[in-house]
């Protein structure tokens, strides 16, 4: 079978992450032949993002990719696939793959019933929509599930796009994207809502306040996991605990639900790593339990 780089590829979906990979294919020599997109905001996108990118029916782009790319809501994917099929696009040797990290193979079996190779190809990154998502796709790790026959095929690719592959069992997939879930997305709550307070303290710049500060807790969490966390909870300071409520409920009323699910999250932590002494994180606990159950009261 020929190289990965010389079947044409076709992408389902102009959206942030259909439309990132279509130019990093293009700058990794790779030919995108067509592109579906839906909406006007879908065609602006793939119009500003792959100039010069034909914008085709689904069927389409289908038919004339050797590689098929299918980046539509993960919901949708299976559905599409269905279409596709019944439509006769798919054929032997076709490779056609997702993005979702939530989903596996299962989502592509109308594919596979047609003889296709399905992929299921994750690239850990975030991509809120932004002209330089594409910058972000090298380097990172894709995780990875295929049958054993097209595990070769699947690799060349990632490495092609300048990726790192991981291997997800099918049945390990949906743990590993809520893990990421976890670890990545839960990051924009907590940081969203410590900007929103600083500015309520008057701090003209709150992400450069912040910033080297979450940096730094990040890349400590990363390297040693619960042993990084300092602050009250840590210290089982319950004084300081107290007096932050007390004035979020003055001044920052809507932010006091975020500081006490997040600080029973770290105090559960706290528990379970055993970093404190066990009777007095138990204060700590009983005190945020209680505010927590005074606010679900009082909506
Ligand atoms: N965004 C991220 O950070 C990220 C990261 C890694 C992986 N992913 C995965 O990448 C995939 C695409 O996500 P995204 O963030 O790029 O989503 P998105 O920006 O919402 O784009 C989804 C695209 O799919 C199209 N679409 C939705 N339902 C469709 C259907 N039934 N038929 C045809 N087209 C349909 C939409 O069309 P219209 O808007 O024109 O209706 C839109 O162009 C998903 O599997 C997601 O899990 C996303």
């Amino acid at each position: 079978m020929p190289p990965m780089r010389e079947h044409p590829v076709g992408i389902i979906g102009a959206g942030r992450v259909g439309t990132a990979l279509g130019r990093v294919l293009i700058r990794s020599g790779y030919h995108v032949t067509g592109i579906a997109a839906r909406s006007a905001g879908s065609r602006d996108r793939a119009a500003r993002m792959l100039p010069g990118t034909p914008i085709l029916e689904p069927a389409e782009v289908a038919r004339s990719s050797g590689i098929l790319v299918v980046s539509v809501a993960d919901d949708a994917i299976e559905r599409v696939c269905a279409g596709l099929a019944v439509a006769g696009c798919f054929r032997a040797g076709h490779h056609v793959l997702h993005l979702s990290g939530a989903r596996g193979l299962a989502v592509l079996r109308p594919a596979a019933e047609a003889g296709a190779m399905p992929l299921a190809i994750h690239p850990a990154m975030t991509f809120p929509g932004l002209d330089t998502d594409a910058d972000r796709l090298a380097g990172l790790a894709y995780a990875i599930t295929t049958r054993p026959a097209e595990r070769p095929r699947a690799e060349e690719f990632v490495v092609d796009l300048g990726g790192v592959p991981i291997w997800i069992a099918e049945e390990d997939r949906t743990l590993y994207h809520a893990a990421l879930v976890l670890g990545a997305n839960n990051l924009i709550a907590p940081t969203a809502s410590a900007m929103e307070a600083l500015a309520a303290a008057g701090v003209p710049d709150p992400g450069f306040v912040l910033a080297p500060l979450a940096r730094a807790s990040l890349e400590n969490a990363l390297r040693t996991g619960d042993e990084a966390l300092t602050g009250p909870v840590r210290r089982a300071d319950t004084g300081t605990i107290d007096a932050h409520l007390r004035v979020l409920r003055e001044r920052a009323p809507d932010l006091v639900p975020a500081y006490l699910q997040f600080g029973l999250v770290t105090a559960d932590r706290a528990r379970r790593a055993a970093l404190t002494d066990a009777d007095r994180l138990a204060r700590v606990i009983a005190v945020l339990r209680h505010e927590a159950a005074e606010v679900h009261q009082d909506p």
